[in-house]
């Protein structure tokens, strides 16, 4: 049985088609980042998921599940940290955790119990007795994260969960999302392609409300990357040599150093003989790999969205 299962799954708002039949397995235990632009469809499939918004055509199954037919079954199978993050700011950070614990019917011993490591983990236990109006963006996010942990739930929805922390904190976050990898089913959606890549399992790429790629970040950037890049150090490319690279070449541009050229069949030896011939005196040119950003941004193209 897979975790999660959608079958055509659709969500419209009055003409906008924001979901569009989507049909995703996602198997048991495994961490699946749906990555896409602004407006993409993530958040608006991922409240779907989380019995939060009904579906307008097209379900999903939880472990089995309806979403629309047997929400109170699927809710005590999940754990969210919502995009925007819902905490009672009045509240402090153990109160907060106490209600979710409390809704999900653990007793108060297992609440403490919960609650104690999981604001070690997430760096909040100094804090733990303030009122989390006092709480910067970043603390929030964290205790958000920690919420939707505290029942310890076989799913995991985490719709950008690293939003707005600093390197420190989104480090730390990682770090704990990829312990929970072994045990829990994870979906999580971010815009940072280098933490996907390092630890989805696999990631699917969203788009106007459709998946346009999926796969293990290795096999995305196998199947979906054409062309290659070469960097090239280089002093002083003068701007006629520029414009003649950019008139060859899919995709010219100038680094801090020297240039990056991207081209479909991409002759090493030819750009480096051209420069030479140009009386250019090149240090190093080295191949580069295709990130999971390059795969997103040739899926997804460079138009910014909404
Ligand atoms: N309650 C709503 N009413 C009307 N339109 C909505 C509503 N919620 C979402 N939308 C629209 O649905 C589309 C998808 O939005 P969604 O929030 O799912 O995108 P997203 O992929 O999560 O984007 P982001 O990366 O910015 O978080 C957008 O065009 C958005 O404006
Ligand atoms: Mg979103």
């Amino acid at each position: 049985m897979d975790a999660i299962g959608t079958m055509n799954i659709t969500r419209k708002f009055n003409d906008l088609v924001a979901v569009d039949g989507i049909n995703l397995k996602i198997r048991k235990g495994e961490l699946f980042s749906l990555l896409g632009p602004n407006g993409a469809g993530k958040t608006t499939l991922v409240r779907m998921l989380c019995c939060l918004l009904q579906p307008t055509a097209g379900t999903a199954f939880i472990m089995g599940h309806d979403i629309t037919k047997d929400s109170f079954k699927v809710k005590g199978l999940i754990g969210v940290s919502p995009q925007d993050t819902v905490l009672s700011e009045r509240l402090n950070c153990w109160e907060n955790l106490s209600l979710v614990g409390k809704m999900h019917r653990l007793s108060s011993e297992e609440v403490r119990e919960r609650s104690k490591e999981l604001l070690q983990t997430m760096g909040l236990m100094e804090r733990a007795g303030e009122q989390v109006k006092t709480f910067s963006g970043g603390m929030k996010r964290r205790l958000s994260i920690a919420m939707s942990l505290v029942h310890d739930p076989a799913i995991l929805f985490l719709d950008e969960p690293t939003l707005g922390l600093d390197p420190q904190a989104r480090r730390a976050v990682w770090e704990h999302i990829a312990l929970l990898k072994k045990e829990k089913t994870i979906l999580l959606t971010t815009h940072y392609m280098e933490e996907a890549d390092s630890l989805s399992d696999r990631s699917g790429i969203i788009d106007e409300g459709k998946i346009v790629a999926l796969g293990t970040p290795e096999e995305l950037k196998r199947d979906f990357f054409t062309g290659r890049s070469i960097v090239v150090r280089a002093e002083n490319i003068p701007a006629d040599v520029m414009q003649e690279l950019c008139g060859r070449y899919a995709r010219v541009e100038r680094t801090n150093g020297g240039v990056e050229i991207s081209h479909g069949d991409l002759d090493f030896h030819e750009i480096v003989e051209y420069l030479f011939s140009r009386g250019i005196i090149v240090s190093s040119a080295t191949l580069k790999q295709p990130t999971l950003e390059d795969v997103f941004i040739q899926i997804t193209g460079k138009k910014l969205r909404e």
